[in-house]
């Protein structure tokens, strides 16, 4: 498969969303938010009672999901549920789901269905060590925890929704803790990935960052 792909790896908050969506569309590329997809069969599975540590359960599930990606959006079953993603039980859920190995078989082919001309942008925990070994360039992102609870605590603001900076703290660090233990996929850089520590750097500043790493690869 010769289409070229980008690799953004990291934990919560690092601001690989952002990043890597703004660099695909500065490339022209695709762009696949994986935790979107964790978080799709988090929510499908909230709704249709089936436990959070029923593995086959979850993955039956996954295989009859109906979505549809518009850009930034994602529809089930024709509803736009794009801002129900967002929310922390949902997140939460995803989170221990990941940990199963079938929920994750289950969502590898859909995963590489995104890898069309002329690139794809990738982000989440395991696109360079598990999904796209392959991938022309791998990022591991990373900013100090206390960063990523100030950003998050910005972004909830400006939703209009209150939160502890220590609790999110809190929070971010266990879910990080979560997926760099887990036995399958754990968050970790692939061997041939470039780290980047972008706590003390604008999005502007990473973006260029990357893309001078990818004008060196090309
Ligand atoms: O990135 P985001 O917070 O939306 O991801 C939700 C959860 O899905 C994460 O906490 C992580 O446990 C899981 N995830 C994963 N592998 C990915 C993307 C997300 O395990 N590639």
């Amino acid at each position: 498969d010769l289409v070229p792909v980008i690799t953004i790896d990291g934990p919560t908050a690092s601001g690989k969303g952002t990043l890597a969506s703004t660099l695909a569309a500065s490339l022209g590329y695709h762009f696949l938010d994986s935790g979107s997809l964790y978080r799709v069969a988090a929510l499908a599975s909230l709704r249709q009672g089936v436990a959070d540590t029923d593995g086959p359960g979850i993955a039956a599930l996954i295989s009859k999901l109906r979505l549809r990606f518009d850009g930034p959006r994602l529809f089930l079953d024709g509803e736009e549920v794009s801002d129900q993603l967002r929310r922390e039980d949902v997140g939460s859920r995803a989170s221990k789901i990941s940990a199963l190995g079938d929920v994750r078989a289950a969502l590898y082919a859909l995963q590489v269905s995104f890898r069309r001309p002329p690139g794809l942008v990738a982000d989440g925990r395991d696109m360079g060590t598990v999904i796209f070994p392959d991938a022309a360039l791998k990022v591991f992102l990373t900013a100090s925890p206390a960063t990523r609870a100030e950003r998050r605590h910005k972004q909830l603001i400006s939703k209009g929704i209150s939160s502890n900076i220590d609790d999110l703290r809190a929070d971010l660090e266990a879910r990080d803790a979560r997926d760099r233990t887990r036995a399958i996929a754990p968050l970790q850089p692939a061997e041939d990935a470039l780290l980047l520590d972008n706590s003390a750097q604008t999005v502007d500043e990473s973006v260029a960052q990357v893309l001078g790493w990818w004008e060196q690869r090309t």
